[in-house]
């Protein structure tokens, strides 16, 4: 699979995301942490209203030094702003925070109950007003994304769900390659709680990689974008140091055998 820094995930609203990011939730010095990032070769960074770090990645953005246009910030709707006319404040206000031209990707962070509906529609708007480019959803089990395509002509162009070798998400996999949904993968690395897992480390050996390496690696073989979070400069440029080596077929088997349904962070599959 020839897998570049810069490679892509096209998008179903004919845009594209880049398939490393920087995730940045409890990010500590979070400007320097993005600027060191993006001169590493990342593309793509994930922060949230909720994350209150905005504004320090629109900064980053701003002033590093590559072009606007290929770079890729993605920001979320929180919980508390979600229905129609609190998610276009929303909308506007994280805008301004970030101080960009536009968001490239807004997604609904969770599938809150009762709002839904009201929220995908303020996203479409938002769209529509050119604040943000590309719309999506976080955290949307199957039958949230079957709610949402029975009320609605917009198919999100995202779903960014926990996935890693531990919590390989198959049936949502194959459910958004079906309907053109790009998938992201938060937590990669499981939050660093498998990193000594012996059978991570013997595949990540074969190829004198760490074992954080070898997750990334793992999902962007498995077609969905990632987004590892560090604060540390070294392990900034550790994770985005995988697209010299390839994971072959038994490999791929062997990680994705580590499958057990581990959640690290929330977990939506009981949410109506
Ligand atoms: N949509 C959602 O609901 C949602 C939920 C959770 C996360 N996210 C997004 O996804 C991003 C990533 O998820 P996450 O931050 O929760 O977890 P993660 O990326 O799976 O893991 C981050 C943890 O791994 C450690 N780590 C990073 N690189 C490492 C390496 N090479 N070796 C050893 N340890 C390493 C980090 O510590 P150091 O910082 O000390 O390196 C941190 O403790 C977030 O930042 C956020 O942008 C979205």
């Amino acid at each position: 699979m020839d897998l570049r820094a810069d490679s892509l995930l096209k998008l179903n609203d004919g845009h594209t995301l880049p398939r490393l990011g920087l995730g940045v939730y409890q990010m500590a010095r979070c400007k320097q942490a993005v600027v060191h990032a993006i001169n590493h070769g990342y593309r793509h960074i994930d922060t949230a209203a909720l994350y209150g770090n905005e504004a320090d990645v629109g900064r980053a953005v701003r002033e590093v030094g590559v072009p606007r246009e290929q770079l890729f910030v993605t920001t979320k709707l929180w919980n508390a702003d979600q229905g129609y006319e609190r998610a276009l404040k929303a909308g506007e206000a994280s805008l301004k925070q970030l101080g960009l031209d536009r968001i490239d990707l807004y997604l609904i962070h969770w599938p809150e109950p009762g709002k839904r509906r009201d929220s995908w529609r303020a996203l479409i708007e938002l769209r529509k007003r050119g604040v943000a480019r590309s719309i999506g959803v976080s955290n949307y089990t199957v039958a949230h994304l079957k709610e949402l395509m029975a009320n609605s002509d917009v198919v999100p162009a995202v779903n960014q769900v926990e996935f890693n070798p531990f919590l390989y998400q198959r049936e949502l996999l194959e459910f958004c390659s079906q309907h053109g949904i790009a998938l992201v993968a938060y937590c990669p690395l499981a939050r660093a709680h498998k990193m000594n897992d012996a059978r991570l480390l013997k595949i990540a050996g074969k190829h004198g990689k760490t074992a954080a390496q070898t997750m990334i690696r793992w999902a962007l073989q498995r077609g969905v974008a990632a987004i590892p979070k560090s604060s540390d400069m070294r392990r900034i440029q550790e994770n985005a140091n995988v697209f010299d080596f390839v994971l072959d077929t038994e490999d791929l088997r062997q990680l994705d055998a580590l499958h057990e349904g581990l959640r690290t962070c929330w977990d939506p599959t009981h949410v109506r």
